[in-house]
């Protein structure tokens, strides 16, 4: 999750490591992250748990009483990089054994005890729905045992604790909206790693952006598996729970959170194709301040593929919903994530990949290898036959297209001022800084006399597919 922090960085499956916070005297937690911004999301909830037992956070290993490694199963990979780490750790102890490692997330939920059992390489497994009970669990491993609570709920939104932030930007922030995700597409472990989906009360949420707005922050990012599917008070057939209280679609909850400042940007992550409704589409469209840009990921062009994902919707549906968003919200971004090499894909069910890519156009696109996850239904149901060098010959076909229509959608804006919300200094230059436009396009431009938390207009006069280069024309 970065969650986006660079959402990008952490949807590749980048680590982020948590900073420093506080009391020089406590117990010391470090916290690394992978995975989606919905881990990120995660550990700032289990630093707020732990700050109640005297925890401070730091970002030197070094000086760590315990460390917690939230972990991502989304493909074989991210799984791998987290091993590495976790032997690194585990030699660690051999000098210093008080130490307590820890394994939370995904991967702990998937693997459970096996990863203190047979591979021996932490003193700690917490699942996504168990964090609250993490003091105990420590302490547990304080009397000698090894604790694991891998428990998943119907219920748990962690919705009453107030999440330490643990990113520096001190401007831009993931909210936690859902959990877990009821949608089985064949290929993906999410469902078995986070249970099943719930929503969060939205006055929680609404607190909890409003807070954030209070101490400064300016944008905030709405996170689900399935925003569309974000419902309170009522059931997955839509029924109203109890009739004496309010329902909330996620339409009504961007209505609320658009409410809170005009100054506070609104995003989400992630659309459904199958879910998102024009109802959501005028939400944003009518909202300055919620931002034009859907992430709307697709995974293939050809309509068998999606059958076999189990995703819900065919090539058409997902074509008629780009077009309701290019009626209803003319100019907004759109993004994408897409698979190659599922289960039996052939060359022309790709070719219908690569033809839908030249019909959308998305402006920006995250690429995978199919990669095989255990207990899934493509595990249980199809051969994970298409050779890994296809794979990674179709997966190069495509992110070359792709490059290609990130650099057009970018010139677009060329010549053209852009709102920047400056987020801070840029990665190359002290001297410049960086900030997104409304469509989400990272743009750095000299800082002249703006500040972070600023909204400024920035002329293009340069850009990368990835990036937008400017000069400062005015501070809002
Ligand atoms: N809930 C989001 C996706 C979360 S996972 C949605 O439905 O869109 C993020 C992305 O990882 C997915 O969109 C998919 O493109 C990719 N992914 C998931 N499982 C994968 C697997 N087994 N192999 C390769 N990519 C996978
Ligand atoms: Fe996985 Fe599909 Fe749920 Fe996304 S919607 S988390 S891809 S099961
Ligand atoms: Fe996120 Fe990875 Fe889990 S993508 S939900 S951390 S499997």
């Amino acid at each position: 999750m970065d969650l986006n922090k660079e959402i990008d960085e952490a949807r590749q499956g980048e680590a982020t490591v948590i900073q420093p916070e506080g009391d020089p005297n406590g117990k010391k937690l470090y916290v690394e992250s992978y995975g989606c911004a919905m881990n990120f999301s995660d550990s700032e909830v289990v630093a707020s748990i732990l700050s109640k037992e005297g925890y401070s956070t730091t970002r030197d290993v070094e000086e760590a009483d315990v460390v917690l490694i939230n972990t991502c199963s989304i493909r074989e990979n991210a799984e791998q990089r987290v091993r590495r780490r976790l032997t690194n750790f585990k030699n660690r102890k051999k000098h210093q054994p008080e130490l307590v490692v820890g394994i939370l997330g995904c991967m702990a939920e998937r693997l459970k005890k096996n990863l203190l059992e047979e591979e021996k390489l932490v003193d700690l497994v917490a699942g996504p729905d168990s964090y609250r009970d993490l003091p105990n669990l420590i302490e547990e491993v304080g009397s000698g045992q090894k604790a694991v609570n891998v428990l998943l709920s119907r219920d748990e939104t962690y919705a009453d604790i107030s999440p330490i932030k643990l990113d520096q930007s001190g401007i831009v922030s993931f909210v936690s909206i859902t959990r877990g995700c009821d949608n089985m597409c064949s290929f993906c472990v999410v469902p078995f790693t986070r249970g099943r989906e719930r929503s969060r009360d939205p006055e929680t949420i609404h607190k909890e952006c409003k807070d954030l707005f209070d101490r400064g922050y300016r944008e905030v990012t709405l996170l689900g598996q399935n925003v569309d599917s974000y419902r309170w008070n009522m059931t997955s057939k839509g029924e109203i729970k109890d009739i004496d209280k309010p329902t909330t679609n996620f339409a009504q909850l961007m209505e609320l959170i658009a409410g809170i400042s005009p100054e506070l940007r609104i995003r989400f992550s992630t659309s459904h194709p199958k879910d998102m409704t024009d109802e959501v589409l005028k939400v944003i469209a009518k909202h300055e301040n919620v931002c034009n840009y859907i992430h709307l990921p697709v995974q293939s062009g050809n309509t068998e593929v999606l059958k076999r994902m189990n995703r819900g919707y065919s090539r058409e549906w997902y074509l008629d919903r780009i077009a309701a968003i290019r009626r209803i919200i003319p100019g907004c971004a759109i993004s994408t994530d897409l698979i190659t090499g599922f289960c039996d894909e052939t060359d022309e069910e790709h070719q219908d990949t690569i033809s839908l890519m030249k019909e959308v156009k998305w402006d920006f696109a995250y690429m995978y290898k199919y990669s095989e996850r255990p207990k899934t239904l493509a595990e249980r149901r199809f051969d994970d036959n298409v050779p890994e060098d296809k794979k990674g010959k179709r997966l190069t076909e495509i992110i070359d297209l792709q490059q290609i229509h990130s650099l057009e959608a970018n010139q677009r804006y060329l010549g053209t001022t852009v709102k920047v919300l400056v987020e801070g200094p840029s990665k190359r230059s002290q001297d410049d800084f960086s900030g997104r436009n409304d469509e989400n396009v990272k743009t750095v431009f000299p800082k002249g006399d703006s500040k972070k938390g600023d909204y400024v207009l920035v002329e293009v006069t340069e850009c990368t597919a990835a990036t937008l280069i400017g000069k400062l024309i005015k501070i809002l």
